[in-house]
């Protein structure tokens, strides 16, 4: 079917939104097979949240959990690091199988140092800004950088709402990528499910995390990775 330019620009802009599925919702019981469903359905990395109780209100997951999944899926294991001195830490998720790293600037007074500790490894490096920090806080990290993540809940929980205010900070990180560095991954992670998935693409994200929309899900987790990638099609309407 012929398409105009527009259509078709915003296809190839929503065919390339890559899927994160967040372990953090998942049933530790069965996290294996539940890890193995999703690479499955076609994700196209993990996420795994780990928590101090410090940094953050709670406390989640450590390198032990890394180190099993390496053994079960080939996907790139993301390590998002919500925990108060996150260099100490980097050699153990590193030795366990962490394929990148997300830090928050929030609480880092060293975040170029961290940033290049991770890169000395040899591994991806991630800036995270939590809903209260400014878009601004990334102009001088981001060339140093090869993804961006903006939370769209305050870190700490699963299975929070997406806070919309969010949206026009997406909409202005992705504008400084594009200026600055246009190779650098956009993410978002919190709250995303079939109706805020849309919203964040439409505001520049391209890589999604997703915990209870996938491993929450009724029917399972393929159906709850499908239904993501539906409400992703409706962009391209
Ligand atoms: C929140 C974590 C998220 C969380 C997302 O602090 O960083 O990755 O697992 O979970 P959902 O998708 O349920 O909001
Ligand atoms: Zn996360």
């Amino acid at each position: 079917m012929p398409r105009d330019g527009n259509r078709g620009h915003q296809e190839t802009e929503s065919g390339s939104v890559k899927i994160a599925p967040s372990i953090l919702a998942a049933d530790f019981a069965r996290l294996g097979e539940q890890v193995t469903e999703a690479e499955r359905a076609g994700a196209d990395r993990i996420h795994v949240d780990v928590m101090d109780g410090h940094f953050v209100p709670n406390i989640s997951m450590g390198a032990p959990i890394v180190q099993s999944l390496r053994r079960v899926t080939q996907l790139p294991l993301e390590t998002h690091l919500m925990i108060s001195a996150p260099d100490l830490f980097f050699d153990e998720f590193v030795e366990a199988g962490s394929d990148s790293f997300l830090v928050h600037w929030e609480g880092n007074s060293n975040l170029h140092r961290t940033v290049e500790r991770i890169k000395k490894l040899g591994k991806g490096a991630g800036v995270v800004i939590n809903p209260a920090t400014p878009a601004t806080a990334l102009e001088e990290i981001l060339s140093d950088v090869d993804q961006i993540l903006v939370m769209t809940v305050d870190p700490g929980f699963g299975h929070q709402h997406f806070i919309e205010t969010t949206l026009p900070k997406i909409r202005r990180v992705r504008e400084m990528i594009e200026r600055i560095k246009p190779a650098c991954g956009l993410e978002v992670d919190g709250g995303i499910d079939a109706a805020t998935a849309r919203l964040a693409v439409e505001a520049g994200a391209r890589i999604l995390v997703a915990g209870t929309a996938i491993f929450g899900a009724r029917e399972g987790v393929a159906a709850g990775m499908d239904s993501l990638r539906v409400s992703l099609h409706m962009v391209e309407q």
